[in-house]
């Protein structure tokens, strides 16, 4: 049981929750528990995050992975099957699941991928594997990718689209072509050009949007999209400071465009970080992404308390709609019935962040020195998991295992 200040249904209310195994089993003012000091919010959802592992191990695996992202107050994480060898049969997809059994701090869950080799046997695939996992999607799809082998055509891919959700990496390669810094060699076309083909074609989930274009297109439509926290914080001007580490598919923008996604943030469905892992000497060499699932809550929290987005549009974007849009049916509000993970953050506990104090491998951020809020305790399926403090915080040991 616990007792304090809490989002439910849209608005803080002061009470109690009566917590079993796991769950929330009762919520109401005469409930009352242990007090948490803070504000409890339902713990995040990340449905977009590269967790490499395999043979990228240098750069992340599943364990710092979610390390980071249970420091960063999420509680479950859609891992993209973009690694080395491919998660594009079901072999593979299992052998991983089983890692993630044994190292994972947060609840785990993975996309498959989607390629011209394996589009002919996909139905058979999902098949196998929905038969032990959820499958939550397939994806992130590329149109383009530097590794041919991770490619699907348009062809290919209005034949499948049917099929399950498809998250699209949505980028025209006939617009794309590689350098630094690449927002001059991947304009915006790339990504309006790809959307307006797609939504002909089918519903899709569209990863990270970038322009006002593109998500002007898709919200006609019944696709879901998801927005970066760096495409409604950083911009092209970012260049001065990233220098060689700027890239990142899709590029940033120009701030005009950021501006208007961050205005406009009540529209976005879902705030995913495309948490994509790479070390300091790859960076300078000019491979794309950006860490951000230790960063992205924070950095939010912080934001709603400057009143630049409110609570409840936050929590609907990093909770609610990643739960209903990918069918996580037991996670992502504080309601009855729904597991008791939760992110408590101390408003008045902003500092700034430091690569050194993250949990990734990549010891990098392109956030260094933004303000931020991070937990002070995370709680997964009623289970205090995580109790921070200044210095970066304690995991409190438990048998993360056996919860998943
Ligand atoms: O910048 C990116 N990095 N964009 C992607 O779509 C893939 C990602 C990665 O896996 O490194
Ligand atoms: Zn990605």
């Amino acid at each position: 049981m616990l007792e304090g200040k809490f989002f439910y249904k849209g608005e803080f209310l002061e009470a109690g929750i009566e917590i079993e195994d796991g769950r929330i089993k009762n919520i109401g003012k005469l409930i009352k528990g242990k007090k948490i000091r803070g504000l409890i919010l339902p713990a995040g959802i990340d449905v977009h995050v590269h967790f490499r592992d395999f043979e990228e191990k240098h750069k992340e695996t599943i364990e710092t992975g979610s390390l980071s992202a249970l420091h960063g107050g999420v509680c479950l994480v859609v891992d993209q099957p973009n690694t080395k060898p491919l998660i594009d049969n079901d072999k593979t997809y299992f052998f991983r699941m089983e890692i993630a059994k044994k190292k994972s701090y947060v609840d785990y869950s993975l996309n498959l991928a989607l390629t011209n080799k394996n589009s002919g046997e996909i139905k058979e695939i999902i098949k196998r594997i929905s038969k032990k996992y959820y499958l939550p999607a397939i994806g992130e799809v590329f149109l383009e990718h530097s590794n041919e082998e991770l490619e699907i055509g348009y062809e290919n891919l209005s034949k499948i689209s049917l099929l399950w959700r498809v998250s699209l990496h949505a980028e025209d390669p006939s617009f794309v072509k590689n350098g630094v810094p690449n927002f001059l060699y991947r304009p915006k076309e790339a990504e309006i050009i790809a959307v307006r083909r797609c939504i002909e074609i089918s519903d899709f989930h569209f990863c990270h949007l970038s322009t006002v274009e593109a998500v002007k297109a898709v919200e006609k439509t019944d696709s879901s999209f998801e927005v970066t926290p760096h495409h409604l914080l950083l911009s092209i001007e970012d260049f001065e400071r990233l220098k060689n580490f700027v890239n990142v598919n899709p590029p940033l923008r120009e701030r005009s465009e950021v501006e208007w996604l961050l205005k406009n943030f009540s529209k976005i469905q879902i705030l995913a970080s495309d948490h994509a892992p790479h070390l300091s000497e790859e960076k300078n060499l000019g491979i794309p992404g950006f860490p951000g699932v230790e960063t992205m809550y924070p950095i939010f929290v912080k934001l709603a308390t400057l009143g630049i987005v409110n609570f409840r549009d936050l929590v609907e974007k990093i909770a609610v709609n990643p739960a209903k849009i990918f069918g996580f049916r037991d996670y992502g509000e504080i309601e009855i019935g729904k597991f008791a993970n939760f992110a408590v953050f101390d408003l008045k506990d902003s500092r700034k962040i430091k690569a050194e104090e993250l949990h990734s491998k990549c010891f990098w951020t392109p956030y260094e020195g933004f303000e931020a809020i991070f937990p002070k305790k995370v709680f997964l399926r009623g289970e205090e998991v995580l109790e921070s403090n200044v210095r970066g915080g304690k995991v409190i040991l438990s048998d993360f295992s056996s919860r998943l």
